[in-house]
């Protein structure tokens, strides 16, 4: 029996990462088995249904770092999607900031050539400051595939949504592809 590729399925403090129980879901029904990483304030965000998270994958959701000595409880992961990304997510990431479990994993992850896929949930004002190009710059020349602008995640105003919601299929085509050649 050939094993199913394992897709870890990270979120930030975005509203998008309230569909997390319904993107697992998908992933799960395109054939990957799934572990949820959340940033510390996006588990906040879900509360009551990490547990549920926990349930429906079979792994712990995790949103810290574990102690010295502990073992790995994930099985290795064939591909990463950091999505919803938060602008202060993708700027740790670039910026090798890796105080918050999910971007220590996704950090070390361009050093591993495990295939990464980020799409960033960013309002038009978090774009206009400058280091938000130099990150998705830096992301993209260390090989993550990020879906950003026309065909990935356009910027919504502040304080608005986008009325189409958040593109989860671009999201998870995403995935497939660059998991293409290793199926
Ligand atoms: C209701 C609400 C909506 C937010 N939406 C966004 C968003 O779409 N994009 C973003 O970058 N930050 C957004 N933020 C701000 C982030 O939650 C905040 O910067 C947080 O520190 C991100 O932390 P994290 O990247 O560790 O998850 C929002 C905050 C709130 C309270």
């Amino acid at each position: 029996m050939t094993r199913r590729p394992v897709l870890y399925v990270f979120g930030s403090a975005a509203p998008p990462v309230r569909e997390f129980p319904d993107v697992v879901r998908r992933a799960q029904a395109e054939g990957y088995e799934v572990c949820v990483g959340l940033t510390p304030t996006a588990a906040r965000w879900l509360g009551g249904e990490v547990a549920g998270l926990a349930e429906a994958t079979g792994h712990p959701v995790r949103s810290a770092y574990k102690l010295p000595g502990e073992p790995d409880v994930w099985p290795r992961a064939d591909a990463i999607l950091v999505a919803p990304a938060t602008f202060n997510t993708l700027n740790h990431w670039a910026l090798g900031l890796t105080e918050h479990f999910i971007v220590g994993v996704v950090a070390e992850g361009i050093g591993k050539e495990i295939p990464l896929v980020t799409m960033p949930c960013v309002n038009s004002a978090y774009v206009r400051h400058p280091q938000f190009g130099r990150s998705l710059a830096t992301l993209r020349e260390a090989g993550v595939e990020v879906l950003y602008g026309p065909g990935g995640f356009v910027p919504h105003r502040s304080g608005e949504r986008r009325a189409d919601g958040y593109p989860w299929d671009v999201a998870l085509g995403a995935v497939a592809r660059v998991l293409g050649g290793r199926r």
